[in-house]
C-alpha cells in the first residue's frame, strides 16, 4: 500500500481499532490499586478474561496465534528491517501514524498522537529523566506496519517466542493449536531452536510495532529505553514471568524497566485531551536531543 498525504487509510482485521487489543489487556492486567468493576472483584486468577473478550478481540487473537510462525516471523524481518521502506524524522512518523483511522469514534476518541503524548506526559508528571519521556512518546511508532498494508494481527497483540514451545501464559494459548508450527516437534520443547538461558537478543519474538521500531531507533536510546521498546507487548514475560529459561541474567535484571514502563503505557489514558500545539516545542526538542533529523524506517 501507498502512502497518500491526507488520506485515510482503513485498518486490515477485526478490531475497530488497534486501541480495542489495549483495551483488552487492561481488563486481563488491571490496574493495582484501581477501583475495579464488580466482574473484576474475583482474584485475577478466577477471573475469565475469554467471557470478557469481545468477539473482535477473540478473533483478532485467533488470526495472530494461528498466523505468527517462524517463517511469518522471519519473512517480516527480512522485509521490513533493512528499512528502506522511507526515511523521516520521528515528529513525521507521528504525523504519518495520525493519518491511522479507526472505525471508533473520531469525537470522542483520543488520536494516536494525543494517546503518544499522553503517554509521556505521565512519565513527566512522575519526574522520570529526559530519555523516559521519549521514550513514552515514540514507544508505538511501529504501528505505522499498519500503514504499509500489514494486518493487525501482525502489528500489535502480546507478543511470544517462535521456535519453541508456547506458554499457556500467553492469552487465549488454545489458539496456537491452529499454527503450522505447532507440527514441527523440533519448535515444540521448553527450549526449541534456541538454548537455555541463551539471551532474548537469540530469540525470535512475533512480528509486531515492538521489534519494528527497536530496529528503527536502537542506536540512539539508552540500553534500558531499547528494553521497553522491544518488549513492552511481551506480556507472558513482563506480566506472567513466563519464558524466563530463555531469559540472560542481563535480561532479568533491564525487564525491571520494562515492568516499570507498562503502566504509564496501560493505564494513562484518561479523558483529557493533551494540548497539542502547547506542548510541541517541548517534544520537538526532546526529540532533537536524542535522534537525527532523518531515520531510516
Ligand atoms: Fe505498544
Ligand atoms: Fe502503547
Amino acid at each position: 500500500m501507498t502512502y497518500q498525504p491526507g488520506s485515510e487509510q482503513q485498518q486490515h482485521g477485526p478490531l475497530e481499532g488497534l486501541e480495542q487489543w489495549e483495551e483488552f489487556v487492561k481488563v486481563r492486567y488491571p490496574e493495582e490499586g484501581a477501583p475495579v468493576e464488580a466482574a473484576a472483584k474475583l482474584p485475577e486468577a478466577f477471573r475469565d478474561y475469554r467471557a470478557e473478550a469481545r468477539p473482535s478481540v477473540k478473533e483478532f487473537y485467533r488470526l495472530n496465534h494461528a498466523n505468527q510462525s517462524l517463517d511469518f516471523v522471519l519473512a517480516k524481518k527480512r522485509e521490513y528491517l533493512p528499512l528502506r521502506k522511507r526515511r523521516m524524522s520521528i515528529w513525521t512518523a507521528m504525523e504519518f501514524l495520525n493519518t491511522l483511522v479507526d472505525d471508533s469514534d473520531p469525537d470522542t476518541d483520543l488520536s494516536q498522537i494525543e494517546h503518544l503524548l499522553q503517554t509521556a506526559e505521565a512519565i513527566r508528571r512522575d519526574g522520570h529523566p529526559r530519555w523516559f519521556i521519549l521514550t513514552g512518546l515514540i514507544h508505538d511508532l511501529g504501528k505505522i506496519l499498519c500503514l504499509f498494508g500489514e494486518p493487525q494481527w501482525a502489528v500489535v497483540g502480546d507478543t511470544f517466542p517462535v521456535g519453541c514451545a508456547y506458554s499457556d501464559r500467553v492469552v487465549f494459548p488454545e489458539y496456537f493449536a491452529s499454527n503450522p508450527d505447532a507440527a514441527v516437534a523440533e519448535y515444540q520443547s521448553p527450549c526449541g531452536i534456541y538454548s537455555e538461558t541463551c539471551g532474548l537478543e537469540q530469540v525470535h519474538l512475533s512480528w509486531g510495532h515492538d521489534e519494528y521500531l527497536y530496529q528503527v531507533v536502537k542506536h540512539y536510546l539508552p540500553e534500558e529505553a531499547l528494553y521497553m521498546v522491544r518488549y513492552h507487548s511481551f506480556y507472558a514475560a513482563h506480566k506472567e514471568a513466563a519464558y524466563g529459561h530463555l531469559m540472560s541474567e542481563h535480561d532479568r535484571e533491564m525487564f525491571h524497566w520494562v515492568r516499570g514502563f507498562n503502566p504509564y503505557d496501560l493505564y494513562s489514558k484518561g479523558e483529557d485531551r493533551p494540548d497539542v500545539p502547547a506542548l510541541t516545542p517541548f517534544y520537538r526538542e526532546l526529540i532533537d536531543e536524542f535522534f537525527p533529523a532523518e531515520l531510516a524506517w
